[in-house]
């Protein structure tokens, strides 16, 4: 797709806050079950998410819109690692400009921005959300654990050199 902008976002305002929610209430669409409790939970998971990692919160634009985003935690103390990671906290593409190829241009931002800071990467993903999971596959991400109806995913930076991103 022509005309996508990567772009670190500058401030979380209001009405930025807003129109993330929107596209994350929109790509979750069927899969509620992992994309919170409505429009009172994104609004304070995105705050979080901004509070957790201002540096490596990428957004997606065409024109002025916003039209996806990741958010890319560089600090993340992972339980499960018992030490530092980068993280994946969240990941959207608008539901109207999913499959286009903005997925994989976030995700081309978000690998050079971790790779200066981390070896490693860790994410979750609900255990039904197979695109996403066929997505991070490509990008040599595998899973390793379970919690629930999540499944962690790391990407060993280092060991997968030469893997995509
Ligand atoms: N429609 C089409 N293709 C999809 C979709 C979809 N809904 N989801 C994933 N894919 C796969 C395709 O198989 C395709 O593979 P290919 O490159 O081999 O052809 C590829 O992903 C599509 O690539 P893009 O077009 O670059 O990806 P897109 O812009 O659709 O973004 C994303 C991918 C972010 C997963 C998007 O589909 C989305 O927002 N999904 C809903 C929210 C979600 O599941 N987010 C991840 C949750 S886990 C987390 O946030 C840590």
């Amino acid at each position: 797709m022509s005309g996508v902008r990567i772009e670190r976002l500058k401030d979380l305002d209001q009405e930025t806050l807003e129109k993330l929610v929107e596209i994350y209430m929109r790509g979750y669409e069927g899969m509620r079950e992992y994309g919170g409790e409505g429009e009172g939970y994104a609004k304070r998971y995105l705050r979080w998410c901004w509070s957790k990692a201002k540096d490596g919160f990428f957004v997606a634009r065409i024109g002025d819109e916003i039209v996806g985003f990741i958010v890319c935690d560089r600090d993340w103390y992972s339980r499960y690692e018992g030490r530092k990671v980068g993280a994946i906290h969240e990941f959207v593409v608008d539901k109207k400009f999913q499959g286009h190829g903005i997925g994989h241009m976030l995700m081309e931002k978000c690998l050079e921005y971790l790779r200066k800071h981390n070896d490693r990467i860790e994410l979750w993903v609900g255990e039904k959300n197979y695109n996403a999971m066929k997505f991070y596959g490509e990008y040599l991400f595998r899973r390793v654990n379970r919690s629930g109806i999540w499944v962690r995913m790391v990407r060993d930076l280092r060991k997968d050199d030469k893997g995509k991103g």
